[in-house]
């Protein structure tokens, strides 16, 4: 390989592949991409798959290169001949890999998020010593501040006292905390934070249905009569291709060293504009009850509503829009340049639930 090579985790999710895409598109740079076998399928073979499902085999040991190996092992578990040639030629470092179900238990998130991470910084540091290593992009959440609270995040910063929903969010938080030792300790970091990833903002396509769908899976199947929360509450959602772009052109910029990015919704949707879309566009969804958290009381509902309710909890925080976010960082670095921050208005979230459906995820 004789361009520039990027060593990636989580290649294999809904974030990585798009990015894959993009910079195979955009740069001349190789790509390392760790993976792991799973479901009686060889690392080698799953990325196969998944390359070729989006037009792009025929880059497989061209730019494209597969490293077997699991981030909850330490160094990830990688051969020395595979270590020595990252140490070799990796100057970009993407961890992107983490578990990212909203329901995952605390010992997984324990050991996927914060355990993978610092098993990616430890990684990191070797390559930085030893290699060419210029830069560790890390994939954080815009919910490292903790979905249930009313506060205003800021990037180049974590709150001392956030107050998470789920273990994802506060495994997310000890593994961003990690990165930030590493950067006051000299590594070259980039932070980027997402909020809630979702479809193109122009088709809705996207390549899972993974983190917010499941709740409209359960509103759009009827599952759920009641919600704690109130229609000009917001949810912040963000479309994949906007986070893509932005990504590959804040890392192409040297000033994105040792700072954190934003990637949200300027101007977020509100619960009643969801609830009018759905009164619109499909009036066969049962309609849903939006009550104040006070008045909101889970044993007044019957036994299947309270399991359903079980599992929507880890979303509330998601739907209340308490936690709000600067952008200045992202504003900043993105001025001038081709990509616009995100329209998440009444045509996107139509866009999305219609995409959602053609693919047959919704029911309705
Ligand atoms: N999607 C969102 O809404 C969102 C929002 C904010 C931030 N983020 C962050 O963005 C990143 C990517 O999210 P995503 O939605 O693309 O996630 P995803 O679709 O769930 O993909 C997760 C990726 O992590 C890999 N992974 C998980 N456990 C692993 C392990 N033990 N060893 C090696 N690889 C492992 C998976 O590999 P396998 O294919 O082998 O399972 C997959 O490639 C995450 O860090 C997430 O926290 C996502």
């Amino acid at each position: 390989m004789a361009n520039k090579l990027i060593f990636m985790t989580g290649a294999t999710g809904v974030l990585g592949q798009d990015l894959i895409k993009e910079l195979l598109e955009t740069t001349d740079a190789d790509i390392a991409i760790l993976a792991r076998a799973k479901n009686r399928k060889s690392h080698d073979e799953r990325v196969r798959k998944i390359l070729k499902s989006i037009g792009l085999d025929a880059h497989m040991g061209k730019r494209i290169r597969v490293v077997e190996g699991d981030v909850t092992q330490h160094k990830f578990g990688i051969t020395k001949e595979n270590l020595a040639f990252l140490e070799k030629e990796a100057k970009v470092f993407y961890h992107i890999a983490a578990l990212t179900a909203l329901n995952g238990t605390e010992k997984e998130c324990q050991q996927i998020n914060v355990g993978g991470t610092q098993h990616a910084l430890e990684l990191a540091w070797d390559l930085r010593k030893k290699g060419k290593l210029e830069r560790f992009v890390y994939f954080s959440t815009a919910f490292v501040a903790g979905s249930v609270w009313q506060h205003c995040s800021k990037e180049d910063e974590l709150p001392e006292k956030p107050k998470f929903a789920n273990y994802y969010e506060s495994s997310k938080y000890q593994a961003e905390s990690r990165v930030r030792e590493s950067m006051a300790k000299g590594l070259p970091v980039t932070i980027i934070r997402p909020s809630i990833v979702v479809g193109h903002s122009e088709t809705g396509e996207v390549s899972d249905f993974n983190v917010i769908y499941p709740f409209f899976k359960l509103f759009a199947h009827g599952a759920i009569s009641k919600l704690p929360t109130h229609v000009e509450n917001t949810f912040n959602i963000v479309p994949i291709d906007f986070v893509i772009k932005a990504t590959a052109t804040i890392v192409k910029n040297p000033k994105s060293i040792n700072k954190t990015f934003h990637l949200v919704s300027p101007h977020p949707p509100s619960i009643g504009m969801l609830l009018k879309l759905a009164k619109d566009e499909y009036p066969k969804v049962p309609s849903i009850e939006v009550m104040d958290i006070k008045d909101f009381q889970k044993t007044k509902l019957n036994a299947q509503e309270q399991m359903v309710f079980t599992i929507m909890e880890p979303y509330l925080g998601y739907l209340n829009g308490d936690l709000t976010f600067d952008m200045s960082n992202t504003r900043e670095i993105l001025r001038g340049t081709k990509v616009l921050l995100p329209k998440t208005d009444y045509k996107f979230l139509k866009t999305m639930i219609h995409y959602a459906v053609k693919a047959g995820y919704l029911v309705i």
